[in-house]
């Protein structure tokens, strides 16, 4: 069972060896009550992460798997792989999943998404809160592979600057907002660009002042 430090669990995915020498509790736990995202809204994000063919999407806090279906369904993605703490809201997505023909296609995990191993994800879906964001940050970082985009609904990840980066770096859709990261520019590459032109155009206007008042002096 054991496959290069990792354990299949009975969905078929691995998770990460060491996390199960956690206690329940060592890892955050619940990070958002479940409210379903608007099916505009979700095809927004999934738009706007360029989901297709090519991806493996994985939604942490999939609720009713709206995302998951959506994902498979109208964006033609690999795979789509949902975590959920809610028993109920689990059983009916996997429900669902057998009625739809997408078993293997679509899969389910009642479980807490801290502990899944997130390295097989191209696109990860996020509705969640600032707080449990912010608790997901380095877990992202640390296995995203580069090249994923992670599409967060209504809660930025503070800290990450998105690929939007103007000074509204949000894609508005209604009333709601959709922040997209790109891995790894949403804390590396992008962050020191954007500093580095911000910086450029401080210091051309600073020299372009003393060079006028040079000039009337
Ligand atoms: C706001 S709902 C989003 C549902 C769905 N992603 C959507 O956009 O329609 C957040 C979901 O995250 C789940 N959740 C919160 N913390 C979790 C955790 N640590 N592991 C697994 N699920 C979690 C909640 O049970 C809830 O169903």
């Amino acid at each position: 069972m054991s496959r290069g430090g990792r354990r299949e669990d009975p969905y078929g995915l691995s998770l990460r060896r060491e996390n199960f020498n956690l206690r329940w509790g060592d890892v955050p736990y619940s990070v958002a009550p479940y409210v379903p995202s608007p099916v505009d809204v979700v095809k927004s994000m999934l738009k706007f992460a360029g989901a297709g063919p090519d991806d493996v999407v994985y939604d942490l806090g999939c609720g009713d798997g709206r995302i998951l279906f959506t994902a498979v369904e109208d964006f033609g993605v690999k795979k789509a792989v949902g975590f959920d703490l809610n028993a109920n809201l689990c059983s009916s997505v996997q429900q669902k999943i057998k009625e739809k023909g997408l078993v293997g296609r679509v899969e389910v995990v009642n479980g807490n998404f801290f502990l899944a191993d997130l390295s097989p994800a191209s696109v990860v879906t996020l509705y969640l809160t600032t707080s449990g964001n912010s608790k997901l940050k380095p877990k992202l970082a640390e296995e995203l592979a580069s090249g994923s985009r992670v599409v967060s609904h209504d809660f930025p990840i503070n800290g990450w600057s998105t690929l939007k980066g103007d000074s509204q770096d949000y894609h508005q859709v209604g009333s709601h907002k959709i922040y997209l990261y790109g891995i790894p520019d949403a804390y590396d590459r992008k962050a020191t660009a954007l500093r580095s032109v911000e910086e450029e155009g401080r210091w051309r206007r600073i020299r372009d002042l003393l060079f006028r008042s040079d000039l009337r002096g």
